[in-house]
């Protein structure tokens, strides 16, 4: 349809194709007045001094001096690509969201990164990977904003910049870039216990990616779906890589870090330009959207469990293909801006508490980083649905709206009234019960379990992933200053394991303390190992 229904009351007009800088065989200056030289400043006489009033030196130094924008405050070094995703039909039972019905392909924008560290920062780290896709759906944009790990640090999104505080280089030293090898991190994490499961993923191979091409990705938080007949489901999302799951050891991880600290982002774009196209299956966990909102027991509004696949399989809903390197690295990597709230009709939100936060922090910290409110329309931005918004004006306002009156119902451009039909493809707040609980700060009985699942982790993992886990935790805790942080994590490993705690105290020469519970009864979840795995599809 025409993107321009409405038109003249508020809708924008044919934005310009997007400027690409190249036009023409002759160099101009940005208002495309044609130049003479660009080598030589103008001056009084061949031995100067320069001229104030060199407009083109002037307009060429000042866009230079301004040509850094600040970094992403996490995430802030990553390399995306663009591709395909195309869907089995099989997710049409749980939502009515247009690209998952069969057959639909939608194109994407994924970008992959580390968290810690800064922009320059090395690539094999250990840390946890950042998975963020931009569907461009019909029915507008869609951003599944992931990590490669299914749980985070904290339960509560009013911990964020603390974990991360903790997280990034000391505030004195700068120390270190992008690894969990210092005090502030080990002190958070054996002071809010939560964190102790993610840690342990941090710890394992997964910390250590082989490639982004072999990630699992996952959407980490419980979601709702719709379908067409209105029925709800809780979901949640994964990425399975065709190639499986794979690591580098550690020894590999610290050379490349050296040799070529670039070296997801090329194996990434080189892949790519060779045709070896990556591929991820999307899949979903569905659970029935009960009062309760649990599954087998697990609270799905804690973003620090998992549900083990044995109990919920992942069924495949969709295939992703990257299949094209960006053209421009700030262009689309750098100033792509994803938001767990750009929802299509037919996915919705959850309560729970990280999810919620974020809802309102990637748009804030959006506006800072990509100098105001219209980064929607920078072009890796844009949606490939039709925009027709009354927002208006602002920093870097490229659209030329038409029309006298931005509001609705008007009486002056027509009445611009909600058009019969508008309603039927619209998103849908889905109309859950709001508890009727006094408003507190605090978390359910539920989040209380730190350390079932790390356990449940740990005892999931062959001989050698144990060892390796092991190898971690030692020389990572190693490099911390304070005695009494080590103890203090410790006490923490021994209440996952008896074994994997005394391994990691002899390690450090420290006596090996008691646990503080009782060991927590868990069955292992051979998924969770990244040995001997069997992918959907194989
Ligand atoms: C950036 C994932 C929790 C704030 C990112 C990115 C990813 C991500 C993948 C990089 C996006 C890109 O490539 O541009 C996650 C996951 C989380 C989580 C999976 C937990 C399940 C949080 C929380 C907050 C937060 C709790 C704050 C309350 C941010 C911010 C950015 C970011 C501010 C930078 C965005 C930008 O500059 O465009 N996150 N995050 N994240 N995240 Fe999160």
């Amino acid at each position: 349809g025409s993107p321009d229904r409405r038109t003249p009351t508020g809708a924008a007009t044919d934005v310009p194709a997007p400027a690409v800088g190249q036009q023409g065989a002759s160099l101009t200056t940005a208002h495309g007045v044609r130049l003479r030289d660009t080598d030589h400043s103008l001056k009084a006489g061949p031995r100067g001094p320069l001229l104030m009033q060199d407009h083109h030196f002037r307009e060429k130094i000042t866009h230079f001096d301004h040509e850094r924008i600040p970094e992403r405050v996490v995430h802030a070094r990553g390399t995306g690509a663009h591709g395909v995703f195309t869907s089995y039909g099989t997710g049409a039972a749980v939502t009515r969201a247009g690209f998952l019905a069969k057959g639909k392909e939608t194109p994407v924008f994924v970008r992959f990164s580390t968290v810690l560290g800064s922009r320059g920062s090395a690539d094999t780290v250990r840390d946890t990977r950042g998975f963020a896709t931009k569907f461009y759906t019909d029915e507008g944009t869609f951003d599944l904003v992931g990590n490669n790990i299914p749980v985070f640090f904290i339960q509560d999104a009013i911990k964020f910049p603390d974990i991360i505080h903790a997280g990034k280089p000391h505030p004195d030293r700068e120390i270190p870039q992008a690894q969990s090898a210092h005090d502030s991190f080990w002190d958070f994490v054996s002071l809010h216990t939560e964190a102790q499961h993610h840690t342990m993923w941090n710890m394992s191979d997964r910390g250590i990616p082989r490639s982004y091409r072999t990630m699992e990705g996952f959407g980490v938080h419980t979601f709702r779906m719709i379908n067409a007949a209105g029925e709800t489901a809780l979901v949640k999302f994964h990425w399975k890589p065709k190639l499986g799951v794979h690591s580098l050891t550690w020894e590999e991880a610290q050379l490349l870090s050296g040799v070529d600290p670039d070296f997801h982002r090329r194996d990434l774009y080189d892949a790519i330009e060779a045709g070896a196209f990556p591929e991820w299956e999307l899949g979903l966990q569905i659970f029935p959207d009960n009062a309760e909102e649990t599954f087998a027991g697990i609270d799905l509004l804690d973003p620090t469990k998992i549900v083990p696949e044995e109990l919920a399989p992942v069924q495949p809903v969709g295939k992703l293909v990257l299949n094209r390197t960006p053209t421009n690295f700030f262009a689309e990597t750098e100033q792509v801006a994803f938001h767990l709230g750009n929802l299509p009709p037919g996915i919705d939100v959850t309560n729970d508490p990280l999810l919620q936060g974020r809802l309102f922090s990637y748009v804030d910290t959006q506006l800072t980083r990509l100098a105001g409110p219209n980064f929607p329309q920078i072009p890796i931005n844009r949606p490939h649905a039709p925009v027709n918004d009354m927002l208006r004006d602002g920093f870097h306002q490229h659209a030329v709206h038409a029309g006298v009156a931005p509001y609705r119902p008007n009486s002056l451009d027509g009445g611009n009234p909600f058009l019969a039909g508008d309603a039927e493809n619209a998103f849908l707040d889905v109309p859950v019960t709001v508890t009727e609980a006094p408003k507190i700060r605090a978390n359910p009985a539920s989040f209380d379990d730190h350390y079932s699942q790390v356990r449940l982790f740990w005892l999931s993992m062959t001989p050698v992933e144990k060892q390796h886990i092991i190898n971690a935790y030692t020389f990572e805790l190693n490099k911390c200053y304070e005695q009494a942080i080590k103890e203090r994590q410790l006490r923490s490993l021994a209440n996952i394991d008896p074994v994997l705690c005394q391994q990691v105290a002899t390690g450090l020469g420290l006596p090996t303390p008691e646990p503080t519970i009782a060991l927590p009864d868990v069955e292992p979840s051979p998924a969770l190992s990244q040995l001997g795995h069997t992918w959907p599809g194989d």
